[in-house]
């Protein structure tokens, strides 16, 4: 493992740009987002004149706390098209998301918008490490999920070799890595440990793996798990932060030399932290909810996104720019299994389909050798439990899990139990989330 520090002029000048010079990058570009948006989203206007702020009233960048919030929920409401900023037919790629029920969360780019993610990403890259004529495995999945394919053109936009290999068939990820012998992964932190377990299945050590740096996200992770990956596959582990509604991955990205936390890309998204229940915003360093503004996106401009992400901001190092702190967890009950993005309300949903099962229901979450575990705990009605056989009790359970596999993308145990077997809450809201996931240290 040797840390490839940036050589003069392999930065981009804004990147050790002073924060003055960023500053002003940052207003100028503040002022064309929140206009773009607003001559051409009609939501976005219709929220502004409610609240009667307009974009010539943003003078300097603190004057961007007196705009409206935007939410998952703006985004559902104005499914699939709604909150776009540009005619269908400028619109180059359509990407999604999980809702919170039903349909999932489009957005969209144009060319120029695919062109600044993919410097974005190029930039991300290379902040951790990597340099053009590298070879990159990519083992986020492609498709509507913005892993993949964000990674892909990044990836290809450095200039190094991209292998598209995608999620899943553990074992020819790992024939792949080690006949081509790629020098950088893109996975999730879970997965990466089951690609690491095959290896030692197979008895190769991880001194004898081609690769020398990996990119991980799209799910939390903390040090212990960072020092873990760095051991089993011998490479340096850095942290890759996005989501679909800014851009996707490459919001934000670890530098090797630091290793403190992904650096914000902050000529492209501004952050801010609050208060989830105040919305205040709250001085650097505070924690709170992250908010991202963007400021050169066309297709889709998001004026203060609402993350629901948990973290802080902290002050520049390697980069001008500043960094923010690991994800400690959400102000919503969104849950990340193995890299998908589920809402209990979407499980919900497929449970209350079947008229057979009541509407008690629990969700377990257990880890089993590094992946997350999903057991669906649900009931018949009474009614419906005198005249059931077993045969049909495990059809119902078949049902389920194939709608929940098919329509939000995770694979579950599911149990259908006899009726009023699971407990009710008598007071307040009932408890139907039951993480036993080991905490992250
Ligand atoms: O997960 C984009 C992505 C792909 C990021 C590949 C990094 C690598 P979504 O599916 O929209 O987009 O999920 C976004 O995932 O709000 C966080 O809660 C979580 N998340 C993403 N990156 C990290 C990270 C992609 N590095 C949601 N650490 C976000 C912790 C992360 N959580």
């Amino acid at each position: 493992m040797t840390v490839k520090q940036p050589q003069p002029g392999e930065l981009e000048p804004i990147e050790t740009a002073s924060r003055d010079e960023i500053a002003a990058l940052q207003l100028q570009r503040l002022q064309w987002s929140l206009r773009h948006a607003y001559d051409n989203v009609a939501p976005f206007r219709n929220k502004c004149q409610a609240q009667g702020v307009h974009p010539d009233d943003l003078k300097r960048l603190e004057d961007l706390a007196k705009f409206p919030f935007t939410t998952k929920a703006d985004l559902r409401d104005h499914y699939p098209f709604g909150l776009f900023a540009v005619p269908r037919d400028k619109v180059a790629r359509l990407h999604a998301s999980s809702g919170t029920t039903g349909k999932p969360i489009v957005v969209g780019y144009t060319q120029q918008d695919l062109d600044h993610w993919a410097d974005l990403m190029a930039r991300s890259i290379r902040a951790a490490g990597g340099r053009a004529g590298d070879m990159v495995h990519v083992a986020y999945g492609y498709g509507l999920f913005t892993g993949g394919l964000g990674a892909h053109y990044g990836a290809e936009r450095l200039g190094c070799t991209v292998v598209p290999m995608s999620g899943g068939q553990t074992e020819k990820q790992v024939q792949l890595i080690l006949d081509f012998k790629p020098d950088i992964i893109m996975v999730t932190p879970s997965y990466s440990l089951v690609i690491a377990e095959e290896f030692e299945r197979l008895g190769v050590a991880p001194e004898q793996i081609s690769l020398s740096m990996g990119m991980f996200g799209a799910e939390p992770w903390g040090e212990g798990m960072r020092a873990e990956i760095e051991k089993k596959l011998g490479i340096d582990a850095v942290d890759v932060y996005g989501l679909t509604e800014v851009i996707g991955p490459g919001v934000a990205s670890e530098c090797i030399e630091s290793k403190d936390g992904p650096v914000v890309w902050e000529d492209h998204f501004y952050p801010e932290i609050i208060n989830p229940e105040t919305g205040a915003v709250q001085p650097d360093g505070e924690p709170g909810e992250l908010v991202f503004t963007s400021l050169t996106k066309e297709a889709f401009p998001v004026i203060r996104y609402r993350t629901r992400d948990l973290t802080r901001l902290l002050a520049p190092t390697s980069r001008s720019f500043r960094r923010m702190d690991r994800i400690t967890g959400r102000s919503d009950d969104m849950l990340i299994v193995r890299g998908v993005n589920v809402f209990p309300t979407q499980i919900e949903e497929q449970i209350m389909r079947d008229p057979r099962l009541s509407g008690n229901y629990q969700i377990h979450l257990r880890r089993d050798s590094h992946l997350d575990q999903v057991e669906v705990r649900c009931e018949l009605q009474r009614e419906v439990a005198a005249h059931t056989t077993s045969a049909q009790v495990e059809q119902i359970a078949h049902e389920l899990g194939h709608h929940i596999k098919t329509l939000i993308g995770i694979s579950c145990q599911i149990s259908v139990l006899a009726p009023e077997t699971i407990p009710r809450t008598l007071v307040g809201k009932a408890r139907r989330v039951f993480d036993e996931r080991p905490k992250l240290i």
